[in-house]
């Protein structure tokens, strides 16, 4: 299981200091399951320190497919491991929404995550109008194969994926763990078929939009729903920690 908190565009320092002690105080051990915070990119290498041997891992919200070179204002996956990423967030629907990512460029930089041993955590997901007229699985298929292509794995603990239906996120509204559950058991199958049965079964599947302590532990309890990507509620840390005891059981 992995809980991760997506801070998105949220607290300067020092609200990301303390917002950071409080998660390490209050979700105590990683026993059980991986904990993951994602800040912004400013606040990573302050938030790594006060982290550092608390066992909960740091996480970036995107960076750049490029070693480096003339891309202004882009970050790069050395950079992100230089500071103690393990994780990056790549393709989160609101960075397809506002800033034009494409599958094709979340598999370019999830292959470039890789080369530099950063576990990529590519997110999925229909929006409103695609789930009304049915054609969900069919959208999230085609996400996952695209935005995975040439992405090699040696296990699948170096792999993440999310899904996140849109029309959850930031909603109140969450997927009833029917259609989590049904969602996830197809993109298990589809891993299977990209990476091997053995590979495929081992890639954890997040679920992501309004998860809360309230309904954490029966989205948690479903097959193949493997923890979950947490925004607004990733901000209070009594919350968070609650959904991290949620996965824990
Ligand atoms: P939410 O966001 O928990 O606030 O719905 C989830 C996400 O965007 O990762």
């Amino acid at each position: 299981m992995l809980v991760a908190g997506n801070w998105k565009m949220n607290l300067d320092l020092a609200a990301a200091r303390q917002l950071t002690s409080g998660v390490v105080a209050a979700v105590g051990s990683t026993h059980n399951v991986d904990v993951a915070i994602c800040p912004t990119f400013v606040n990573l290498d302050a938030m790594y320190s006060i982290m550092h041997g608390s066992g909960i891992r740091l996480g970036a919200q995107t960076m750049h497919e490029a070693d480096s070179g003339a891309y202004t204002g882009e970050i790069s996956a050395s950079m992100l491991r230089a500071v103690g990423c393990h994780y990056v967030i790549l393709g989160h629907s609101e960075r397809r929404q506002f800033f034009g990512e494409t599958d094709d460029g979340v598999s370019r930089k999830a292959q470039q995550a890789r080369r530099h041993r950063l576990t990529p955590i590519v997110c999925v997901g229909e929006v409103l109008e695609q789930r009304e007229s049915g054609e969900q699985n069919k959208v999230v298929e085609s996400q996952v194969r695209k935005s995975l292509s040439d992405v090699s794995i040696d296990n699948g603990s170096e792999l993440v994926l999310a899904y996140e239906p849109v029309w959850a996120i930031g909603t109140g509204k969450t997927a009833s763990p029917e259609q989590v559950a049904e969602m996830h058991s197809h993109i298990r199958s589809i891993l299977c078929d990209l990476y091997g049965n053995a590979k495929g079964d081992d890639v954890l599947i997040l679920y992501g939009g309004s998860v809360k302590p309230s309904n954490a532990e029966d989205l948690f309890a479903r097959e193949n729903v493997d923890g979950g990507l947490i925004g607004g509620a990733s901000l209070k840390a009594d919350d968070f920690a609650a959904i991290v005891d949620a996965a824990r059981r």
